[in-house]
């Protein structure tokens, strides 16, 4: 028997899911072990539906009756922002759908409400695609190093902001020329201020920090700092000097282990820094771990497809996982360490 999917939202990663679940059909029912199908998609208006290939009438703009029918076994959110999509997932959640969303804001703001939800409702909440796009992170930090003892997080986490700097750095382009080239290619947010004065990195900055950490984390415990006070001086300066201007998310313990500081800001990187040469809107990430040690992830961060790569990659998950009857909820934290925005470096 089939797993019906609600998709809510069919924009750029929306629709690429579409196109993804349709084309790999096959590949995605031998590996879940069963077929993935769309059983309706919520959108805000009908007339924007079009050319997606699914059927007219699986469009609604009913999306809460959408997400707790009955045939609904999995819900897929990319929708963005906190509401509707706060109240959408929970009602899915306590309708016993697990679900797979991209959604950053709203799992930094309120995380704790969702995953309290899923745990007691034994359904799954997976959301690899809220940081870093197509990078494998999150679960790694969740699942692979869940045996081990993170000290620190520190990465690009922003493809807009580091294709900018990029084109700053390596062309002399202007900030507005850059940022139009980054939003014409799909990266910046609806509202270039998200990424550009860095609410975006935080966003995923509480979130590695939560996954990293086991503690608590929204993003007004994130001190931030965005690249809009980066001038071609400083590039120039910075140049010289032999550095380049990236935008780090930072998130570590403290040295005395009894806090975690999370912050996002402009940094100047030697030029030999691995980060240094993390190119156009590429997102890379350094996991310090005591027994693993240095761990780099890198890849594409941004833009439809990537970011479906890793939607369909939860979707696959949480299917197999329902399949098999089991959830892996994610467990209450256990550590009550505090955060301080502006922890030591
Ligand atoms: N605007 C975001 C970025 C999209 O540029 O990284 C992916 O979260």
């Amino acid at each position: 028997m089939a797993l019906k999917v609600a998709l809510l939202g069919c924009g750029v990663v929306g629709s690429e899911v579409v196109r993804l679940l349709d084309e790999q059909s096959s590949e995605l029912a031998a590996r879940t072990g069963t077929p993935l199908e769309i059983g309706g998609v919520a959108v805000r208006r009908l007339g924007r539906a079009r050319g997606t290939g699914v059927p007219p009438e699986l469009f609604t703009t009913d999306a809460m009756s959408l997400v707790t029918r009955d045939d609904i076994d999995l819900v897929v959110e990319v929708i963005g922002g906190i509401e509707p999509a706060r109240s959408l997932i929970l009602a899915a959640i306590k309708a016993g759908k697990s679900v797979v969303t991209a959604n950053k804001a709203l799992l930094a703001e309120d995380g704790a409400t969702i995953h309290t939800a899923a745990r007691e409702a034994g359904v799954d909440v997976y959301y690899e695609a809220s940081v870093a796009g197509a990078i494998p992170l999150l679960r790694p930090l969740r699942d692979s190093l869940a045996g081990d003892r993170v000290h620190r997080v520190l990465g690009i986490v922003n493809g807009t902001t580091n294709y900018i700097l990029d084109r700053m750095d390596g062309l002399g382009a202007g900030f507005t020329e850059s940022l139009e080239e980054a939003q014409s290619l799909g990266y910046a947010e609806a509202d270039p201020t998200a990424d550009v004065e860095g609410f975006d990195a935080a966003a995923k900055a509480a979130i590695l920090a939560r996954l990293a950490f086991h503690t608590e984390v929204t993003a007004a415990d994130v001190h931030r700092e965005g690249i809009t006070e980066v001038s071609a001086g400083d590039i120039a300066s910075a140049k010289a000097m032999g550095c380049v201007v990236k935008l780090l998310a930072i998130c570590q313990r403290s040295a005395d282990d009894a806090s975690i500081g999370v912050r996002v800001h402009p940094v100047m990187l030697p030029r030999e820094h691995p980060l240094a040469t993390v190119g156009e809107a590429y997102n890379a990430v350094f996991v310090e771990a005591e027994s693993a040690g240095r761990l780099m992830f890198y890849g594409a961060g941004a833009g439809g497809a990537p970011t479906a790569s890793a939607i369909l990659g939860d979707l696959v998950a949480v299917a197999r996982n329902r399949l098999a009857n089991t959830s892996v909820a994610e467990g209450e934290e256990d550590s009550a360490l505090p955060v301080h925005p502006m922890g030591e470096t």
